[in-house]
């Protein structure tokens, strides 16, 4: 008797072990306060994940939800506003709490605001020395943990100088891993990446700023970038700062709604779901998971119930690529669906695997005119995918930075990327967000490892 778990149960737990240093690897604080104060104050979403209760006007009649969010008045980087002759003021951290009295537009001055004064203008209409607010400033139905958050996202949105923003520079960050295995990996990365930069400044930079590319590592927290380029998952395990937006090729981080995490292909766990799905819709059943240390007594088990295709990972252990070998011995010859390229040769002709750049979906032409560029930039002749990966995640960013404009903040970065909605890199399909998905692309290439592959040379699998 076999016990068959639900594959894609199974790959959960799985990934789990593999996912779990990445999770508790980012972040020293907890950045969830931030990213709830965030939540409330761009989309007027709070804690219950319901549009919160906002009474405005001197008749004190609810504002319809979509009207209830900070965001709408005070702008999107909390540096309010005039408009028609009124003025919204700033409430960016670094304006509500400097530790002096504050004279406001109308003259009106006011002491430093604390969480409980912060508290009761939100919810009573009455500024931080007692002075009732405009009743165009909304009385809002929150908890005082709402407001606690709320204030915490404030202060993140930090100085323009804290931005990684001057005059004429943009501060981009990269993230050096520490892992040794992913060191030339991201050497390769950094190289296109600063090929990249080079370009565009040559070009005159974005909005008349040039880019620089500022290495981080795990310490390096006081003078945050504007953005941090990541690489990959594994870079996660790198504490970054929590109020800059990542922007990477793939990630675990999956809490879309929350993060400020943008990745441009689906993480391990979407690309095991792409995968299931594949076999499931060729009739190969329900992949069975295929661990390291997987004894041979087992493997016959499955071969006798006539199991179809095996989930494999070079990742877990890496004893598996031997795989295709020790089954034929035991008689059996199943699909073998790996997570990614394994390291070293598998000529199988049924061992497929996944990939967000296939080589095969894009143009000759585009091609060549990469590998010129490339060599004009003497970059290493090394791992093609990759640097086209690199190339659209440049182009990506170059884009958001462009639309975000010339008062450059990192709310505002945020909110461009957000609304990218099919951005062409000419590399991969369009990309695009929205405010509650930060994985850009939402499937991914299914091609064989092999060239006598038996299965059509690339097909694209939702993750859906
Ligand atoms: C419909 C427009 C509008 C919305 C929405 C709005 N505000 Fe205001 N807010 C104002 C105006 C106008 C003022 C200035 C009132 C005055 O000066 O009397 C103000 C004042 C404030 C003040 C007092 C600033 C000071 O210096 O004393 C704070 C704090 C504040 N708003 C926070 C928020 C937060 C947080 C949210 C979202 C939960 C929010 N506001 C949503 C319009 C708005």
């Amino acid at each position: 008797m076999i016990a068959r778990k639900s594959a894609a149960g199974s790959v959960l737990i799985l990934l789990a072990s593999l996912l779990l240093a990445v999770a508790s690897g980012r972040a020293d604080s907890d950045p969830a306060d931030a990213v709830r104060g965030r939540r409330l104050y761009r989309e007027g979403i709070g804690d219950d994940g319901r549009s919160v209760v906002a009474l405005g006007g001197t008749a004190g009649l609810p504002l319809p939800p979509a009207f209830s969010a900070c965001i709408h008045c005070h702008g999107d980087d909390g540096r309010g506003k005039t408009e028609a002759g009124r003025t919204v003021p700033a409430i960016r951290g670094e304006t509500l709490d400097v530790p002096y009295a504050s004279t406001l537009a109308d003259g009106r001055r006011r002491s430093p605001y604390k969480a409980a004064s912060f508290f009761t203008a939100l919810t009573q209409g009455l500024d931080s020395s007692g002075h009732p607010l405009d009743a165009t400033m909304p009385r809002y139905h929150l908890s005082e943990k709402e407001a606690a958050d709320l204030l915490t996202y404030l202060k993140t949105i930090g100085l323009r100088s804290d931005e990684g923003v001057t005059d004429d520079t943009i501060r981009i960050g990269f993230l050096k891993t520490a892992d040794p295995v992913q060191a030339e990996n991201t050497r390769l990365d950094r190289q296109v990446i600063a090929a990249c930069f080079a370009d565009i400044n040559q070009g005159g930079g974005i909005h008349r700023r040039k880019i620089e590319l500022q290495d981080v590592d795990a310490q390096a927290a006081d003078s945050p970038p504007v953005l941090l380029l990541l690489t990959d998952a594994l870079a996660t395990t790198t504490p970054v700062p929590v109020h800059v937006p990542v922007l990477c090729a793939t990630t675990e981080e999956r809490r879309d709604e929350e993060s400020l995490v943008f990745s441009l292909f689906p993480g391990a766990t979407e690309r095991a779901r792409a995968l299931i799905n594949y076999a499931t819709a060729h009739g190969l059943g329900e992949p069975i998971i295929i661990r390291a240390d997987v004894s041979d007594d087992t493997l016959k088990d499955w071969r006798d119930a006539g199991v179809k295709a095996v989930l494999l990972s070079s990742c877990a252990g890496g004893g598996l690529t031997d795989f295709g070998d020790r089954a034929r011995a035991l008689g059996w010859n199943p699909w073998q669906l790996w997570l990614e390229h394994p390291p070293v040769m598998v000529t199988d002709a049924r061992a497929l695997t996944v990939e967000a750049v296939s080589l095969s979906m894009i143009s000759a032409d585009a091609l060549a005119d990469y590998r010129r560029w490339a060599t004009l930039h003497n970059l290493p002749a090394g791992d093609l995918r990759r640097q086209l990966s690199m190339v659209s995640l440049v182009r990506l960013l170059g884009e958001a930075l462009k639309g975000a404009g010339h008062e450059l903040s990192r709310a505002k970065l945020v909110t461009t990327l957000e609304a990218e909605r099919s951005f062409q890199t000419g590399f991969t399909l369009p990309l695009g967000f929205s405010s509650r998905r930060h994985t850009a692309t939402n499937g991914i290439y299914v091609v064989p490892l092999a060239a006598s592959a038996m299965m059509p040379l690339s097909e694209w699998v939702s993750i859906e």
